[in-house]
């Protein structure tokens, strides 16, 4: 039974995925939807009769509420930043949808934001809390595969020109949009939080079926991690009708695999009782996103909804922070600046002014 305890959340932006953060919610016996906001009145009025919650005019109004503990910034991608600092300020916490911002001076700023506020900000980057995820992450730190050898993200899906024209931010650059940046974030994040940071990267990117925009719809790189392990990152929105992504990882004693947010390959030359349980990890039932952009459960975006409650509540940091996400920012915009010059881009990179 949910209590009075619960925090208050207030969304800003009730677009597509906001229905996943107030299902979250609702299934939540420690955050509640207290309120949300958008720019446009009719589909803010739908939501919040839909999910009973206040109604704002304004991210001003939200911010004055003072059963909002938490903003959900769920805005393009290029507008994270502005609301971000604005809710630090007002002394609010925020959860933030991926990619936090578009640029690393962007993030540094966010960072110095929050910190100089003493309030949290965590980054919705919901597969990090997969269970297989986490099961691969503790194998690679109790040194069970070796020495890393290959670290590989596959995403074969498919988004129809429609969705692409929802929005007109889904097809602009410099609003965050393209599969770099919009839809492989998530699984070049993986790879860096299992196997990261990297050293060189070089991309490739093609618009193979979507003329409509002009971003790219594929992606192909071949990446170097500063561990010396090698990795290919393959991601589209052309491939219909859309599959289940892979996460690969090779070391010298083991292999994992994970397919959609199931373990599909679990095998190690020490092999042990546990193992048996971990490769029962997750469910080919759960749909996560690969035939289209509400194919999407929203138990992982729960997971994150309340490691940030929890994170308030006893003091600590937030599972995915700021600071663990800008490696992975810098990395996809080492991917834009690699297929833009044609070359291989090392990284720290030396200036991000010029990666578009
Ligand atoms: N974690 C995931 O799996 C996942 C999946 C999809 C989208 N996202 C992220 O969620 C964010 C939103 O994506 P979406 O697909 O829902 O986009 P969307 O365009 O469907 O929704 C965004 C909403 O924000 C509103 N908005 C824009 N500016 C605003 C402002 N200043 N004040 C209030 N509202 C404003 C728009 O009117 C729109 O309703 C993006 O950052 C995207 O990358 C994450």
């Amino acid at each position: 039974m949910p209590n009075d305890s619960r925090l208050g959340f207030g969304l800003l932006g009730t677009g597509l995925i906001a229905p996943f953060h107030a299902k979250a919610m609702q299934a939540s016996n420690v955050a509640r939807l207290v309120g949300a906001s958008d720019l446009y009145s009719d589909r803010l009025a739908k939501f919040a009769a839909e999910f009973q919650c206040r109604e704002y005019a304004s991210l001003d109004e939200m911010l004055r509420d003072p059963e909002v503990q938490v903003v959900g910034i769920l805005t393009p991608n290029h507008l994270h930043v502005e609301a971000a600092l604005k809710a630090a300020r007002a002394g609010k916490h925020v959860l933030v949808e991926k990619p936090p911002a578009m640029s690393l001076r962007e993030m540094d700023a966010m960072q110095e934001a929050f910190a100089t506020a003493s309030v949290k900000i965590g980054v919705v980057l919901q597969c990090r809390t997969r269970r297989a995820v986490q099961a691969i992450r503790k194998a690679i730190l109790e040194g069970r595969f070796g020495k890393i050898l290959h670290a590989d993200a596959y995403m074969k899906w498919f988004r129809s020109s429609e969705y692409y024209q929802s929005d007109a931010w889904r097809a602009q650059r410099r609003a965050g949009a393209g599969v770099t940046i919009q839809q492989a974030f998530h699984y070049i994040d993986l790879l860096q939080y299992l196997v990261g940071p990297v050293k060189r990267v070089r991309a490739q990117m093609n618009n193979l079926t979507h003329p409509t925009i002009p971003v790219e719809d594929t992606v192909l790189a071949f990446v170097t991690y500063q561990n010396g392990a090698q990795g290919v990152v393959q991601a589209s929105t052309a491939l219909w009708p859309g599959t289940d992504i892979r996460i690969e990882v090779n070391g010298e004693f083991g292999t994992a695999i994970m397919v959609g947010e199931r373990m599909d390959t679990w095998k190690f030359k020490d092999d042990r009782p546990e193992d048996d349980e971990i490769r029962h990890f997750g469910s080919a039932a759960v749909a996560t996103g690969a035939t289209g952009a509400a194919a999407l459960g929203f138990h992982d975006h729960q997971a994150v909804i309340e490691d940030m409650v929890a994170a308030i509540a006893r003091g600590g940091e937030p599972m995915i922070t700021l600071s663990s996400v800008r490696p992975t920012l810098e990395w996809a915009l080492a991917m834009y600046q690699s297929a833009k010059l044609d070359a291989d881009v090392m990284l720290p990179l030396a200036n991000e002014q010029d990666v578009w």
